[in-house]
């Protein structure tokens, strides 16, 4: 044992200096790994599954033990200070049964070097992992995991002391997906005039009262996708990319990984709450489905669809009770075929189960507000609001529509139909238990990675008119006093505008450094010309947008990460295509391509030549706060904080397992002072 303890201090030191691009397990550096891991905090009552593993390394640099894994580790936890007492094992601390042990392999790529060697280390797995724990008492908790005779991981854990009172009857959580505050000052100067460079209108969002910035790190990589950073916004606990609900373990089955209970599981076993979500992505993409997914994989779609319906159905689990209301797209997973789980009908499994079904936007604004309704408008995600709303012509060419033919949806909702509808849906069927509603709008991020920057800022000032619109109908039902109102992003991109285009100019000159003079700086950047009207031409689509969306002077605009790409910083009258393959180039080597914005220069990327879009960004990104607790909102702040700050207006924190009661007969709740 003695050698093998000294082995494993080198072996330890040796590991932490080598992952980087690729790790052995996120959140993980010793070989025993305890998930939820250190730093984690805990709602009190929410329900969590613990896992822990202790590796081997066969081979590499980790090689250890000769890859046979310490099968006879032990846990313990204890409660630090005051009423904490000793360390126990975790059957009998929880009063649950000990698990069987698990073995399992996996492997890893040390570095690039290794990847391009194709020799990956290769891992022997012993593992346990207890199901459906809760801590209620407040405080701090240490785990340590013991292993290989004297090795030890420990993880210190926080259950933070939270209200168990309901402050808020409704909480409305907008998510611009990707949307940056570079990106909404831009698209304020498309949609907002101004004078003398004074705005004479703003956006919604600038109206909010309180503003923070949440920090969007995954647990173990500084760049978020929107699959760990909406489950760290909905349970409090990060996680990792393309993970969601839970703790990534290093098994290959993506549905054992150790799960975190969300805010609509919560909501509905603390306070039978409505809660509903709108997305123009497909419903089954990672921000609305991480409300109810709890997976490895955020690709896992027709899975994630069947867990939104039925919760989790074969571990023990809580029941969120199905969405008292679904808009958005992802038709794939609801018609009978390879895109839905296990092949069904997930239209007939919606109604068998009660739900009202909407198929466009007409059946939309005719449901009633009394049933549940799932409302799905098309396959994969909504084309973007310039082609529902300018180039209308262009939704021809999809062939989406939600039935799985190849014609397309032409009867499409927009974002503040399918919000506004929802909101009446849940007012109505949440009574006095009010209700939790998450509205995104899903294509700022989706059009970013496409460098499509007019799609993509059209969609965030669709955003912002939801917003508004849902302000305005919260006041017309006499709610808007009783319902916090957030507006933020799960992580940006590198996005910015950096001056003026004169489009004609650029595009009559004969070679790409002439091309560049056409950008103008400073002082040659000019005014927005996309709120000066053109004689004759009218987009039609009224106040907080652009009245002219094609001017000759553009806005000089691009991204900190980019793939090769020919700019012309025109509007792209059909949506853009980046890079797709060039001849003289190998298939996964992107070069610009020859059919987009052909009058540009190319500009050479920064990013690997196999990417062929934009990529996230490391910013902050805004949280705007209105109504109940918005005085909690602002600063700086972790986005695991977000969802702590809602559950603590909602009172989500529970002393034990049973449900809350609401004070009277009706929540009594018009909001804190403010
Ligand atoms: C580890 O072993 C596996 C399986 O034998 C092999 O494919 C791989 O190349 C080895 N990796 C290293 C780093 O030696
Ligand atoms: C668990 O359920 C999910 C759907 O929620 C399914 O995809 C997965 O295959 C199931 N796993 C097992 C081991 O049955
Ligand atoms: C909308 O859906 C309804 C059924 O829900 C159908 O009767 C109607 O024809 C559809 N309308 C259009 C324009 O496709
Ligand atoms: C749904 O609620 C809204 C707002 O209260 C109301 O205007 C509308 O008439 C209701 N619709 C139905 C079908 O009852
Ligand atoms: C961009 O990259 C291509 C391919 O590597 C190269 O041929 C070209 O010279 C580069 N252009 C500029 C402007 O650097
Ligand atoms: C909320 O405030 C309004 C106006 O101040 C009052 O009429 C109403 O009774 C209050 N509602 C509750 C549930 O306290
Ligand atoms: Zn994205």
């Amino acid at each position: 044992m003695a050698r093998l303890a000294s082995l494993a201090v080198v072996v330890a030191s040796l590991s932490s200096a080598v992952a980087q691009t690729f790790q052995r397990l996120g959140a993980c550096p010793d070989l025993g790994c305890v998930l939820p891991p250190d730093q984690s905090d805990f709602l009190p009552g929410q329900y969590f599954d613990l896992r822990l593993e202790v590796h081997a390394p066969v081979n590499g640099s980790e090689a250890f033990n000769d890859g046979k894994p310490d099968e006879s580790f032990a846990v313990t936890i204890t409660k630090e200070g005051e009423g904490g007492g000793e360390a126990k094992g975790i059957a009998e601390f929880f009063g649950v049964a000990e698990p069987e042990l698990e073995r399992w392999d996996f492997s890893w790529y040390e570095d690039l070097f290794a990847r391009d060697a194709g020799a990956p280390s290769v891992v022997n797995v012993a593992s346990k992992i207890y199901r459906k724990l809760a801590l209620y008492e407040p405080g701090n908790y240490v785990v340590t995991l013991s292993y290989y005779g004297d090795q030890t991981t420990v993880a210190n854990w926080v259950v933070r002391p939270l209200a168990t009172k309901k402050k808020a009857k409704n909480v409305i959580l907008f998510i611009g997906d990707g949307m940056t505050t570079n990106m909404i000052t831009a698209a304020r100067l498309l949609g907002h005039k101004s004078i003398n460079g004074k705005y004479q209108s703003l956006l919604q969002m600038d109206k909010f009262p309180v503003l923070g910035h949440q920090m969007t790190h995954s647990i173990d990589s500084f760049i978020t996708d929107s699959a760990n950073s909406a489950s760290a916004l909905y349970t409090g606990h990060k996680s990792t990319v393309n993970a969601m609900g839970v703790y990534a373990d290093s098994s290959a089955d993506s549905f054992d990984d150790p799960k975190v209970e969300t805010i609509v599981e919560l909501l509905k076993r603390t306070w039978d709450s409505a809660w509903g979500a709108v997305s123009t992505a497909a419903i089954s993409d990672a921000t609305p489905i991480a409300l109810t997914g709890h997976s490895r994989s955020r690709y896992a779609y027709g899975s994630l669809v069947d867990q939104g319906l039925n919760s989790v159905t074969n571990y023990s689990w809580t029941n969120h009770g199905g969405p008292d209301v679904w808009f958005g797209g992802g038709a794939e997973q609801f018609y009978p075929g390879s895109g839905s789980y296990e092949g069904k009908d997930y239209y007939e499994a919606f109604a068998n189960a009660g739900y009202e079904i909407s198929l466009n936007k007409s059946s939309l604004l005719e449901l009633g507000n009394s049933s549940k309704a799932l409302g799905i408008f098309c396959q994969s995600h909504f084309p973007v609001w310039l082609d529902r709303n300018v180039f209308t012509d262009n939704l021809a060419a999809f062939k989406n529509e939600p039935l799985g033919s190849k014609s397309p949806a032409l009867d499409l909702p927009g974002l503040k139909e399918m919000t506004l509808k929802a909101v009446d849906i849940l007012h109505t069927r949440g009574g006095d238990k009010g209700f939790f509603l998450m509205s995104e709008g899903a294509s700022i991020d989706k059009q970013m990675h496409a460098l499509d920057y007019d799609r993509a800022l059209g969609d965030l000032l669709e955003l912002d008119d939801t917003v508004r619109a849902t302000i305005e109908h919260l006041k017309a039902i006499g709610e808007l006093e009783n319902t916090l109102v957030l507006v933020t992003a799960d992580h940006g991109h590198g996005f910015d505008v950096f001056g003026g285009v004169d489009t004609k100019y650029l595009a009559e000159q004969d070679t790409d450094r002439k091309k560049r003079k056409a950008v103008g700086t400073y002082e040659l950047s000019g005014l927005s010309q996309y709120t000066v009207p053109v004689e004759g031409v009218s987009y039609g689509t009224g106040p907080n947008f652009p009245a002219n969306w094609d001017p000759r002077y553009t806005l000089a605009q691009g991204l900190g990460g980019n793939p090769d790409r020919r700019e012309d910083f025109r509007l792209h009258g059909s949506p853009r295509r980046v890079v797709s393959s060039t001849p003289g180039f190998a298939k996964d080597d992107y070069f610009v391509d020859a059919g987009d914005g052909a009058d540009g220069f190319v500009v050479n990327g920064t990013l690997s030549v196999t990417e062929s879009s934009g990529v996230h960004s490391l910013t902050d990104v805004a949280v705007f706060a209105m109504g109940p607790c918005q005085e909690t909102f602002g600063g700086v702040y972790g986005n695991v904080d977000v969802f702590y700050k809602i559950a603590n207006c909602l009172g989500l924190a529970r002393p034990d397992d049973k449900p809350g009661t609401l004070p009277g007969s009706g929540c009594s709740t018009n909001g804190t002072k403010h």
